[in-house]
């Protein structure tokens, strides 16, 4: 059987005011970087899609680096083509201002008014449209956990979502639950993120990638 080939979307992006100002959410891209090697010592060919992070991802993976939202969903539609699977574990931008200035806004002294429009989801596009494919997504809430996880699995229509707690955030640790459609549990990890991810890729791999015949 071919090695399995896994796109995994990561980090945060950004979506510019103006050339010096930009909105962004606080990901750190960790999770998405303990999860490419999860991934690759489970012999996977990996694909990250990384907004702009300090982490640093495994040699062996191939990087495409992305800044806004539009960028992440249009390398991730495009490499979603020859993957076998995605992992949603970005933390993309869900707003962007309607208006983004050329030079930067001066400051009047009167409240800034900005319009902001949604960006399109990433992970509800690409499972729209993933036939044989298996989409996995995640599910960041501060309360509420494994309800609103479930709605997003079946508003997105993943095969798995991994719900976590806003403690996650920058941190190197981390504590999960992955769901499937029934809305059973069907894995629960907890402790460094690097453990986390093994736990997470095991699940996957055995549950979407490997399923017994
Ligand atoms: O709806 P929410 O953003 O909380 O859902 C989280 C999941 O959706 C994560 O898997 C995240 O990567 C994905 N997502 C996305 N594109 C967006 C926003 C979130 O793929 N624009």
């Amino acid at each position: 059987m071919a090695l399995p080939h896994t796109l995994i979307t990561s980090g945060p992006t950004r979506q510019h005011l103006d050339p010096v100002r930009y909105l962004t959410n606080a990901s750190s891209g960790q999770m998405g970087a303990a999860l490419a090697a999860a991934a690759l010592e489970l012999g996977h060919k990996v694909t990250v899609v990384s907004g702009p992070v300090e982490v640093e991802y495994p040699n062996l993976c191939r990087v495409v680096p992305v800044v806004s939202t539009e960028e992440m969903l249009a390398a991730a539609a495009e490499l979603f083509e020859d993957a076998d699977g995605l992992i949603g574990a970005a933390a993309p931008c869900d707003y962007r201002p309607e208006v983004v200035a050329s030079q930067k806004i001066s400051k009047t002294g009167a409240p800034l008014e900005l319009h902001l429009v949604e960006t399109d989801d990433i992970v509800a596009t690409l499972a729209a449209r993933k036939g044989a494919r298996w989409v996995v997504g995640f599910a960041l809430e501060t309360d509420d956990h494994r309800l609103r996880a479930i709605a997003k699995l079946e508003r997105k229509h993943c095969d798995l979502i991994v719900s976590n707690g806003a403690e996650a955030m920058r941190s190197s640790h981390n504590s999960v639950e992955v769901l499937a459609p029934d809305g059973s549990t069907v894995g629960r990890f907890e402790g460094l993120k690097t453990d986390v991810a093994r736990g997470i890729l095991s699940v996957i791999d055995s549950r979407l990638c490997r399923p017994a015949s």
